[in-house]
């Protein structure tokens, strides 16, 4: 029997989210949204968009109820939602790292908790989870993203060997940069001041991050190639999306000794020297 194509994601309401569902769509997927900024529940442009904050376990559980009713099967799962907060180490609160944490990493496994066992009773289903290059590699004042964004990736392998017997496949997807981002969910950490020990370097970091991230690459070739991907009897494990030197700094990041790495990064993003 075809089952319909049914897939929800999360983070939809902008960004590499909201493309990847335009994409999908496109591809002839029904299409169940969630973000805060969807109130109640609508069908804008062909999508299904439904309220979801994944960090109220209430929400998740009524953003699964409603997705149900529209279609009572999950072929996919995307998981987009995500913010990141900027800051030096010694100056990101506890409340800013549990903030990061709680909708990067926390969101994805209180989703995921929901669709398991949907999926597991289809004997099917797909779960894609958006990491990032900074999954795979740390930049400086970056640090609750990418704490969130390595736990997400060992979080992964672990589940993909517990659901793959139950025809359940994981993949997690990690975008270079893009031009999607919205300053909204990037904000300063409140500590961080003209003032600070790190000012110099953290003022040159951030307008790096900025000019990489407003230069970066197309969202919705990246939401094809998930929709592509989607397709494929088989999905990776890792799908990475990015530019050419995001490949080569992953790969030295692999194999260079740890302080010539280090030393590539900061002659990259700490231009100012120290205060
Ligand atoms: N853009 C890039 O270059 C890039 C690079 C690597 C990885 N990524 C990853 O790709 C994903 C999308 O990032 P983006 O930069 O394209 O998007 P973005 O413009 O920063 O949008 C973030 C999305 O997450 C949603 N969101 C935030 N908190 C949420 C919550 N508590 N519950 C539900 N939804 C929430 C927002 O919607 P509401 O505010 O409406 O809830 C919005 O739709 C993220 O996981 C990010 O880490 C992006």
């Amino acid at each position: 029997m075809k089952h319909p194509k049914t897939v929800w994601i999360t983070g939809a309401s902008s960004g590499l989210g909201l493309h990847t569902a335009q994409a999908l769509r496109n591809a002839g997927w029904t299409v169940i949204a969630g973000a805060r900024s969807f109130s109640e529940p609508i069908e804008k442009d062909g999508i299904h968009c439904l309220p979801l904050d994944v960090t109220s376990p209430e929400s998740v559980q009524s953003f699964c109820d409603r997705a149900l009713e529209i279609s009572p099967w999950v072929g996919a799962l995307v998981q987009c939602a995500g913010m990141l907060v900027l800051g030096s180490c010694e100056e990101t609160t506890d409340e800013e790292y549990l903030r990061v944490l709680n909708t990067n990493f926390l969101g994805m496994v209180r989703m995921n908790r929901e669709v398991l066992p949907i999926m597991r009773a289809q004997k099917s289903g797909r779960i894609v989870m958006y990491s990032s290059i900074n999954g795979l590699m740390g930049i400086p004042f970056q640090n609750a993203y990418t704490a969130s964004k390595h736990a997400i990736e060992g979080y992964a392998e672990g589940l993909q060997m517990e659901v793959r017997p139950f025809g359940i496949q994981v993949t997690l997807v990690e975008p270079g940069d893009h031009r999607s981002g919205s300053e909204k969910y990037r904000p300063h950490a409140a500590r961080m001041s003209p003032d600070s020990p790190y000012a110099a370097a953290y003022e040159s970091t951030t307008a790096k991050i900025h000019h990489d991230e407003t230069n970066g690459s197309d969202p919705d070739v990246l939401g094809r190639k998930i929709a592509k991907m989607l397709e494929r009897k088989r999905m990776p494990f890792r799908r990475r999306i990015a530019s050419p030197d995001q490949h080569l700094a992953v790969y030295l990041h692999k194999f260079l000794p740890a302080r010539w790495n280090e030393a590539i990064l900061r002659s990259y993003y700490i231009r100012e020297g120290r205060k």
